[in-house]
């Protein structure tokens, strides 16, 4: 698969297929429209039995656009569930989605997203480590954005990609000014160190979403 011919071109039947074939769910996710259609491209293009990992899953809208594109990715989405305030408009957001008065819980997320059968949630507890034992083919970190969780997470997850498996970091903005309370320069500086390792292919920037793909594997 070459995913920078998939992303650089889009065709005017993929650009239709944006508006008509995402998740109804989407509108519950924190991302932008790119980054909605960069997630739906890449998941509709995994084979048969892939598993997706996303760290940090809000409301499991990111997680329904996969498992839209693609009923036979099973998808793993791993998060906190905790009262954190992660978006301007979360009051507003989370009545519309969980109903009025529900927390963001494990719970309510799952009621949120049970049309999707291939999405399994997972709440995690913070700094502690994950223990996941399949490999993935497709990983998506989109949670604190800060060492030393980013680094952390990327450690306990890399070894688990497979060769040709895709990996995006989510905030990843250096078009931005440098004092910009958007940018994430932890993001930035995890983009760097992993474009330098031989194991990784940097395949750019898309929407907010730096996307690598892994090419070696120094097991
Ligand atoms: C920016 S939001 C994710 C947005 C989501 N991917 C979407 O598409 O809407 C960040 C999420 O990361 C979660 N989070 C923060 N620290 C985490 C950790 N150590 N592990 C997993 N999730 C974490 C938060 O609970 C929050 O839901």
């Amino acid at each position: 698969m070459n995913i920078s011919l998939l992303l650089n071109q889009p065709s005017a039947e993929d650009l239709t297929l944006l508006l008509t074939e995402l998740s109804p769910l989407q509108y519950a996710s924190l991302n932008c429209k790119l980054d909605k259609f960069v997630v739906h491209k890449i998941a509709k293009i995994m084979p048969v039995g892939a598993i997706a990992v996303e760290v940090g899953t809000y409301l499991g809208a990111t997680a329904s656009i996969m498992a839209h594109a693609n009923e036979n990715l099973e998808i793993h989405a791993f998060d906190l569930f905790d009262d954190g305030i992660y978006a301007k408009n979360q009051d507003t957001l989370i009545e519309q989605s969980l109903g009025k008065g529900q927390p963001r819980s494990l719970e309510n997320v799952s009621k949120f997203v049970s049309k999707y059968k291939n999405i399994h949630l997972h709440k995690v507890v913070k700094n502690e480590t994950v223990v996941f034992k399949q490999e993935i083919d497709f990983l998506i970190e989109d949670s604190s954005h800060r060492y030393p969780q980013l680094s952390d997470s990327m450690n306990n997850w890399l070894p688990k990609i497979k060769i040709n498996g895709i990996v995006m970091l989510h905030d990843y903005r250096p078009y931005l000014p440098i004092d910009s309370p958007q940018r994430f320069l932890d993001v930035e500086n995890y983009v760097d160190f992993l474009s330098n390792h031989t194991d990784w292919k940097f395949l750019g920037g898309f929407g907010d979403f730096a996307i690598f793909q892994r090419t070696h594997r120094q097991d």
